[in-house]
């Protein structure tokens, strides 16, 4: 990994992704922004039991809207639909069994779920940075199971049903981290090189962010956006980040913090006016490079990452 690239983005984290970032991020914020009533619209938020994904949950069913909750644990999901409906009154929460990183399984689901729901906004947040390569019951590295196949197979089963409503929305909670790497098409399962789980989780990231960038080119009938959260203050933080989150835990942003600009996305209209495909920060549009990084992609790299995936996903169809 480029020690340039890495140190331009620490130091851009310190400056940006902790909680004074946020502070002095959201001075700027336009509070009428998020008061809004999404009575009458369906949100779909994957890995909604905790963190990020529980706390934008959570206002979302503030503002009325119907959640489905799609969580890999019964009993944790099922925790999580008690505390948000008691919080925010609303009665609309629907709990849903899948595990991200099964593409057989999220196939099932959402060809159920087609049949069964109408979508407005699709929230891809589940994510996990699994330190040492591991393999699921299909063979595939486990990071790139969850992170980029699985969003990928959600997403585009869902495309045709999100398609059908007004102002549908997509939102792929991607992470700064992504800035230090490069897209790389040639080693999708990490089988190349030394495993390192920080970059193999922020290449997926990358991935998540082409990815965006590549539907909202093909769909222009859906607004897609992706974005990093900051850096906050979750479970996922605590157990696959022991290092950093023992020097950096008094400085995170707390989970709603860091799911401020997922919500923002999800439900204001202002968020609608922007374009389509681009990667936010604090409510922000901002580069997917950091300056002099050498990080972007070819278009054909692109094109090959959406050939890849798309043939394994059809691998993985239930016949
Ligand atoms: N916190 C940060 O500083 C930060 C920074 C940049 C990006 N992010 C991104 O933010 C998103 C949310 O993470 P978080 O920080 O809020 O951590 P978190 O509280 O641990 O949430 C991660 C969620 O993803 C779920 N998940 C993981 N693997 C899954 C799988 N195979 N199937 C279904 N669900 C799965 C987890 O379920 P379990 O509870 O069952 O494990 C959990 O609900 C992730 O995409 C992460 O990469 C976070």
């Amino acid at each position: 990994m480029s020690l340039y690239r890495n140190s331009v983005w620490f130091l851009k984290g310190l400056n940006q992704y902790c909680r004074s970032g946020y502070e002095s991020a959201s001075k700027h914020f336009v509070p009428e922004d998020l008061e809004v009533n999404v009575t009458g619209r369906s949100f779909m938020v994957t890995g909604a039991n905790s963190g990020i994904g529980k706390a934008a949950a959570k206002e979302i069913a503030r503002r009325g809207g119907a959640v489905h909750l799609v969580c890999r644990n019964k009993d944790r999901a099922e925790e999580a639909k008690k505390e948000i409906t008691t919080e925010t009154g609303n009665q609309n929460i629907f709990v849903h069994i899948l595990d991200m990183s099964n593409p057989k399984r999220i196939w099932e689901f959402a060809e159920q779920f087609k049949n069964e729901h109408r979508l407005n906004v699709l929230i891809n947040n589940a994510g996990c940075m699994v330190n040492k390569r591991e393999l699921t019951e299909d063979g595939l590295e486990n990071n790139f199971a969850t992170n980029t196949l699985g969003t990928y197979i959600l997403t585009t089963l869902l495309l045709p049903l999100l398609g059908k409503e007004d102002d549908a929305r997509v939102i792929t909670v991607s992470s700064g981290g992504m800035l230090v790497q490069k897209l790389n098409v040639s080693d999708l399962q990490s089988e190349k090189t030394a495993f390192d789980g920080t970059m193999v989780y922020a290449q997926n990231k990358r991935q998540q962010v082409v990815l965006t960038e590549q539907w909202a080119k093909a769909h222009p009938n859906i607004h897609f956006s992706s974005m990093h959260p900051g850096w906050a203050d979750t479970p996922a933080v605590r157990t696959s980040m022991p290092d950093f989150y023992e020097k950096m835990k008094d400085r995170l942003r707390t989970e709603a913090q860091g799911a401020d600009t997922v919500v923002w996305l999800a439900v204001s209209p202002a968020a609608r006016k922007q374009a389509s495909g681009l990667f936010f920060q604090d409510r922000q549009p901002v580069p997917t490079h950091l300056p002099l990084a050498w990080t972007k992609s070819s278009p054909g790299d692109e094109e090959k990452l959406m050939q890849a995936l798309e043939e394994l996903s059809q691998k993985f169809k239930p016949r």
